[in-house]
């Protein structure tokens, strides 16, 4: 009866540790939990999203703040890179999907090929600049 005792609360208190050390993480580094990817693959290394995040600034000629909203706390001056509140953030999607589907319909873009290179990248059309419309 006595091991029993101490038993349940050892587990009690095993039990309150998780739940309190789940609750505390995210503030702890900052980081959410989640990455917020809706058309990138979601199983992206580490380094191919560093890639492809500085191949999208210089293709535009920003910083990753063109598309990236600032924290909501206000104490920390990094970005969010997972929230959509910038309009930017889901004009990049819309574009990625369709420079996707120009290579893959005009240009027969295999991406399980790697020695072929995609034929239109974001560059192609921007040049350094977020307004292509604008190149001269
Ligand atoms: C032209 C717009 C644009 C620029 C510039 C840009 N990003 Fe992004 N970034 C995106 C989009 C869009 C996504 C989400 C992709 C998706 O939905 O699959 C993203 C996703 C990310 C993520 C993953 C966030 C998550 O959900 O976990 C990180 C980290 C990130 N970007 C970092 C950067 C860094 C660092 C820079 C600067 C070097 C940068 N980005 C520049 C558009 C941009
Ligand atoms: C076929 C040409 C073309 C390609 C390829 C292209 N874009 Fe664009 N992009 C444009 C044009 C044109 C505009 C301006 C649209 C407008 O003014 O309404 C634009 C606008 C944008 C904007 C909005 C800029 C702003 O000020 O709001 C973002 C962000 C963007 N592109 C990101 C990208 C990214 C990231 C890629 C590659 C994944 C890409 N684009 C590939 C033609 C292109």
């Amino acid at each position: 009866m006595l091991h029993y005792k101490k038993f349940a609360v050892i587990g009690t208190l095993f039990a309150l540790t998780v739940i309190g050390m789940s609750a505390i993480r995210p503030a702890e580094d900052g980081k959410p939990p989640k990455r917020n990817l809706k058309v990138l693959p979601k199983d992206i290394s580490h380094d191919a999203l560093d890639s492809t995040m500085d191949a999208w600034k210089s293709a535009l000629g920003v910083k990753c703040g063109f598309c990236h909203a600032p924290s909501a706390d206000s104490t920390s001056h990094h970005l969010d890179f997972a929230s959509d509140a910038k309009p930017e953030k889901n004009m990049a999607r819309h574009m990625y999907t369709m420079t996707a589907k120009i290579n893959k319909k005009y240009f027969s873009f295999d991406k399980d090929d790697k020695s072929m290179v995609a034929a239109v990248s974001c560059k192609t059309c921007h040049r350094g600049s977020p307004h292509p419309d604008e190149v001269k």
